[in-house]
């Protein structure tokens, strides 16, 4: 194929070509997927290398919360490249030492000692092996890599139409699996106090408080996965702090760096930290406190603060849960909408009552592909799962912008209404 070869020259058809010719997509059977090229990102929009441009109302994958080319960030990731691109973890270093100390600062209660990683599922894994060693329940190896010796619990706040159980029927349904078990081989119960991916799930006030009380109870540690939820997601620097809980772990990665690089952390209290004061923690990576990752995130940290962002996602998500409400009672095919702060979601429905989704649990219909369709050829880029349309911009979304999209996916939603029984 004749592709030119200077940098920055390649068609947006080649550079499809080649990355489907020769590179693995997540998730998904590699000859469905149909990628958008992408270019150059700036603020809450991204362009193609033709210029068309599209509304990212995703933050990519919930995930560039401050938005994106944010000069402050880019140029503090500049300035530690020149300086000190890397240093093992063995080593010390300011961005690491002033990244720690400022985390322990935006972090509930007593959280105040992290480790760092590439990612999140790397924070859950380590805190799970952090919750391990402590707890003394590791059931096999110290650090087997992995997630072995996990049981589950049913999600009780169930996605669509069906009521969720009531707090205190959720909490009997997590205890009664707790005493199965036996609380002293489970070292801890780690959990999305908002679930993300799998509909923005918000559970019911008192369910995030009853858990922690529950964990303390028998001895269990509580993991908060704030991945997702973490860095103003919902309006509040943490998921949690809805609920006024602390708990014992609390991992972290996306908004961090705004996912400029990539970073992640497991923030633990410091009476979990000084139970390794003794003893060997058994975990590392060769990125861990990467220079670079840590002056990217406290760049990051102090755009939230000099923007003013968190209390902006707060305001914002209030003119979020309007749209949603407004896209409620206007179009049949909405069978529910929820959202908490700029955390958002939208049922597609083929009736209300009974529910039935556009598409089925894990899977995909006409009318949801239509809806893609629409959405991309009118320049909005959101993540759409099963029957869902995820609505979660980037934490500096203006109240116009927040308009522009959701003219968009209102439009794509009258194409749904004719699907309506
Ligand atoms: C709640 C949650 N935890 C963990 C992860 C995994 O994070 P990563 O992809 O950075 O490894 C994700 C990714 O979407 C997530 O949403």
């Amino acid at each position: 194929m004749g592709i030119s070869v200077a940098p920055g020259s390649m068609t947006a058809e080649e550079i499809v070509s080649l990355s489907r010719q020769y590179t693995l997509y997540e998730w998904s059977a590699q000859g469905a997927v149909d990628p958008i090229a992408v270019d150059r990102a700036e603020g809450v929009y991204f362009y193609s290398p033709d210029g068309t441009r599209y509304l990212d109302f995703n933050s990519q994958l919930m995930s560039v919360n401050i938005g994106h080319g944010d000069r402050r960030v880019t140029s503090a990731i500049a300035r530690q490249a020149e300086k000190l691109a890397y240093a093992n973890p063995f080593m010390a270093h300011e961005p690491r030492a002033r990244l720690g100390q400022k985390l322990a600062e935006v972090t509930p209660g007593d959280i105040d000692v992290f480790f760092f990683t590439n990612g999140g599922a790397e924070a859950n894994e380590n805190a799970i092996k952090l919750a391990r060693q402590l707890t003394g329940a590791p059931r096999r190896w110290a650090a087997e890599t992995g997630v072995w010796g996990v049981v589950r619990v049913p999600d009780s706040h169930r996605w669509g139409e069906a009521a969720p159980d009531p707090v205190d029927v959720s909490l009997r349904g997590l205890e009664e699996v707790i005493m199965y078990e036996g609380p002293q081989t489970i070292a801890a119960f780690i959990l999305e106090p908002v679930v993300g991916t799998n509909g923005i799930l918000v559970p019911p006030d008192g369910y995030i408080q009853g858990v922690r009380e529950i964990c303390s109870r028998h001895g269990i540690l509580m993991i908060a996965d704030e991945v997702m939820s973490g860095f103003g997601r919902t309006g509040t620097w943490w998921a949690v702090d809805h609920w006024g809980v602390v708990p014992d772990m609390i991992t972290m990665a996306k908004g961090l760096t705004s996912s400029y690089l990539p970073l992640g952390a497991v923030g633990m209290r410091r009476s979990i930290a000084e139970g390794f004061r003794d003893r060997v923690f058994y975990g590392g990576l060769t990125y861990n406190s990467h220079p670079m990752g840590c002056a990217a995130a406290l760049a990051t940290i102090a755009v939230y603060e000099e923007d003013g962002l968190i209390e902006h996602a707060r305001a914002m998500g209030e003119i979020m849960a309007g749209h949603h409400a407004d896209l409620m009672a206007r179009h049949p095919s909405v069978g529910a909408v929820r959202s908490i702060g700029l955390f958002g979601m939208i049922d597609v429905v083929r009736s209300r009552s009974p529910f039935e989704p556009m598409a089925p649990y894990n899977g995909t219909s006409d009318e949801m592909k239509a809806i893609a369709k629409y959405l991309r050829d009118h320049g909005l880029y959101t993540f759409l799962r099963w029957n869902g349309i995820h609505t979660n911009p980037p934490l500096i979304i203006t109240e116009e912008q927040l308009a522009e999209g959701f003219a968009i996916i209102d439009g794509a939603l009258s194409i749904a209404d004719q699907s309506v029984r």
